[in-house]
């Protein structure tokens, strides 16, 4: 259900993300924007202010881990249904995260590659990427019950 020309935007783009920032950045806009989702980071330590949200080794670090895992279904275009599979039988039955959470990580993630790459994330690029987001949300959500 992927075009030529949206693979191509989202494999390109996504070939100059930098994993590490663009992934410690979109968790703490989460946690920072939509505050009622630090519930699901308790043990996360101090989120006390945006500052401190920004500045935390453990949202850093999960925030990697999670865009390292989104790198996942860019590799798999075609397949994100059941690459993530396992990942949405966590969420459900072991984190108990609400899968409207996904698409408002979505949305943030459009926001934080918008900053990043300016005049270069282009409406066309833009509508690939919500795909993606939404694909990716929706594949999250698959296994719920
Ligand atoms: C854990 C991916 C969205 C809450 C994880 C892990 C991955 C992951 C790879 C680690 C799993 C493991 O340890 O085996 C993703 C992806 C997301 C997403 C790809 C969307 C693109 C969310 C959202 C929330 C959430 C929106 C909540 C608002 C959690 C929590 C953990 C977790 C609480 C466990 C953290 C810990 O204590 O180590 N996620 N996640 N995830 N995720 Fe997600």
């Amino acid at each position: 259900h992927w075009t030529a020309e949206e693979k191509q935007l989202i494999t390109g783009l996504w070939a100059k993300v930098n994993v590490e920032e663009c992934g410690a950045e979109a968790l703490a806009r989460l946690l920072i924007v939509y505050p009622w989702t630090q519930r699901f980071f308790a043990t996360f330590g101090n989120l006390s202010s945006p500052t401190a949200i920004l500045g935390n080794p453990m949202v850093r670090a999960h925030g990697k881990k999670v865009l390292t895992s989104f790198g996942e279904a860019v590799k798999n275009l075609d397949s994100i249904k059941k690459s993530f599979a396992q990942l949405s039988k966590l969420h459900c039955d072991k984190l108990h995260v609400d899968p409207e959470n996904f698409r408002l990580l979505g949305d943030i993630l459009i926001v934080v590659l918008a900053g990043h790459f300016g005049k270069d994330f282009t409406p066309a690029c833009q509508a690939a990427w919500q795909k993606m987001v939404r694909v990716v949300a929706h594949a999250l959500a698959h296994e719920y019950h």
